[in-house]
């Protein structure tokens, strides 16, 4: 079986996870943060090399007071609990979207947690955190154009690969396949340039019951795929 290099993932479904047991909705994202660690050690295991998890969209800021400051701080506590958990399994790990509009105190623990992994070379990790893929796409442009307007870059050497490189997942190949959890079949504003030759998965199953035989099922559909172009495979 060929294992792809960059699973993308949009891990949906904590609400309905929670209400389905009778729990408030902050109970789902505790068991959704968790079970990312259980799934990062599923697919290390498995020898996916990168992977890019959705956690908190430039979208949903809009939801209650209460629910936005309950994520903040599992952010928090998950970020904190990284530096161990990074060390111990030799994973980088590297946050995507605008960390300028985070809590200070969030937006240094990234920071410091992002120097701290920066030369482990297993797993590579990035967490999409007030990430928006049309933001992410509006600041490339904006840095791009401060380079033109400053004579280091001419409008001709604007290629795809010199966008890549200003996006915020510069360095990291695209991702071979997408999954996303708990049954809408969205982007939800997520990687539109990177996912442009991905193959997408759904499944119905929320994001907290995402587990390694669901994995394992949509790296099988994975292999089902003829794929022409996109990364080698193993
Ligand atoms: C995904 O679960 C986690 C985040 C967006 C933070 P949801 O919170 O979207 O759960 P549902 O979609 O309401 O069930
Ligand atoms: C996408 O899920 C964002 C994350 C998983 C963090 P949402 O639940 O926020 O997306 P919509 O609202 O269904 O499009
Ligand atoms: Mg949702």
């Amino acid at each position: 079986m060929q294992v792809p290099a960059h699973v993308a993932i949009i891990m949906d479904g904590n609400g309905r996870w929670a209400k389905s047991k009778g729990l408030p909705r902050t109970a789902g994202h505790v068991k959704g943060a968790a079970n990312i660690y259980d799934m990062l050690h599923v697919a290390d295991a498995m020898g996916i090399k990168y992977m890019t998890v959705y956690a908190f969209s430039t979208e949903n800021w809009k939801r209650s007071q209460d629910e936005v400051m309950a994520l903040m701080n599992l952010f928090r506590q998950y970020f904190k609990k990284s530096f161990e958990e990074s060390k111990k399994n030799n994973v980088r790990i590297r946050v995507i979207g605008d960390k300028t509009a985070l809590p200070d105190d969030l937006r240094d623990l990234i920071d410091e947690m992002e120097e701290f992994s920066k030369d482990f070379t297993g797993m590579q990790v990035q967490i999409a955190l007030n990430y928006g893929s049309r933001d992410e796409l509006r600041r490339a442009v904006t840095k791009i154009a401060s380079e033109v307007k400053e004579g280091k870059l001419n409008p001709e050497d604007i290629t795809e690969e010199l966008i890549s490189s200003h996006l915020d997942t510069a360095g990291i190949p695209d991702p071979d396949l997408l999954i996303r959890t708990s049954g809408e079949q969205r982007l939800s504003n997520y990687l539109l340039w990177q996912l442009a030759y991905t193959e997408f998965y759904y499944t119905d199953t929320h994001w907290p019951a995402f587990d390694k035989a669901e994995l394992e099922k949509a790296i099988e559909w994975y292999n089902t795929r003829d794929r022409r172009y996109g990364n080698a495979k193993e």
